[in-house]
């Protein structure tokens, strides 16, 4: 069955990002609705968790996906059909043109971490998320992630006060990486030492060295803290040079259309550096 509304979401000029904790979405109605709204193949995985949290955890991240989408397109959660790239990237299955849920180049991007859940959608432009939790740091160390990193963030990072700051700062870098990557839909099949960041404490992203196959001046990068020690990095395509105009967050679980909050995105290009 399918809604016979056309979907009214906002334009091209807009870039949305749902949040959710998992206690956004109560325990007894997030496995009811799980049951009713995923797939096998997201049966499956959940399956697959040796962990109650885990499990809990993807089943809020996706129960959150194919809400999004629903808003999104008009189409009922549990008739989206998500395929995925050779890559593992996510994507809506098109829709013959002109359907009524058809809403072409619809793009979306899926990030979990330790309670916390992302998904950014946006028209017309490809989009990366990741969120981390800034206490990370004290579960794990950052070696193995500072290793990966290009040699001027390394350099960078050396200069930073051990501990807090340079915790801080390789997590910053860690979830704009992601975003990237996520968006290109390469995920860690890209080195993260190819491309670098350059950041500022107050601007975010001041500089960007793009891999050898792109350019700098097609992204735009924000960085939001939806909570006090959760950071989110958001990677967004400006798409024949239109940059996205619009940020709109969303917390809790969408039921609804509620008012989300407008969050200004950073109106230059990055600088090569
Ligand atoms: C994508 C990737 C960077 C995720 O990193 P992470 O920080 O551990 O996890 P996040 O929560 O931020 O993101 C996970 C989500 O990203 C999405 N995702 C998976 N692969 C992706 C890709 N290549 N590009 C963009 N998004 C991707 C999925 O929605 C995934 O969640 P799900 O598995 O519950 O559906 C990492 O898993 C990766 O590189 N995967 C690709 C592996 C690969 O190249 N496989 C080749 C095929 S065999």
């Amino acid at each position: 069955m399918t809604r016979t509304f056309t979907p009214a979401g906002p334009g091209r000029d807009t870039v949305q990002l749902w949040f959710c904790p998992n206690d956004g979405l109560d325990e007894a109605i997030g496995s009811l609705l799980a049951g009713h709204w995923l797939d096998e193949h997201e049966h499956e995985t959940a399956r697959r968790f040796l962990f109650a949290r885990d499990r809990r955890q993807y089943l809020v991240a996706h129960c959150l996906v194919r809400r999004v989408l629903a808003l999104e397109t008009g189409t009922p959660e549990s008739e989206a059909t998500i395929w995925r790239t050779s890559r593992g990237r996510p994507f809506l299955r098109p829709l013959p043109a002109g359907s009524p849920a058809d809403v072409p180049g619809l793009d979306f991007n899926l990030s979990h971490s330790r309670g916390y859940n992302v998904v950014a959608s946006a028209r017309g432009r490809r989009v990366g998320v990741d969120v981390e939790c800034l206490d990370r740091s004290a579960a794990r160390g950052f070696g193995p992630i500072v290793e990966s990193f290009a040699p001027e963030e390394r350099a960078y990072l050396a200069t930073l006060e051990a501990g807090g700051e340079r915790d801080r700062a390789t997590l910053r870098l860690w979830t704009l990486k992601e975003a990237y990557a996520k968006a290109r839909g390469l995920g860690l099949g890209l080195p993260f030492d190819s491309f670098a960041f350059e950041l500022d404490d107050e601007q975010g992203v001041l500089g960007f060295r793009p891999p050898a196959d792109d350019t700098a001046d097609r992204w735009t990068f924000a960085e939001l803290r939806p909570r006090p020690k959760v950071l989110v990095s958001l990677a967004v395509d400006r798409s024949e040079s239109t940059a996205p105009r619009r940020l709109l967050l969303h917390d809790g679980f969408p039921w609804s259309r509620t008012s989300p909050c407008e969050v200004a995105l950073p109106a230059r290009t990055p600088q090569y550096v």
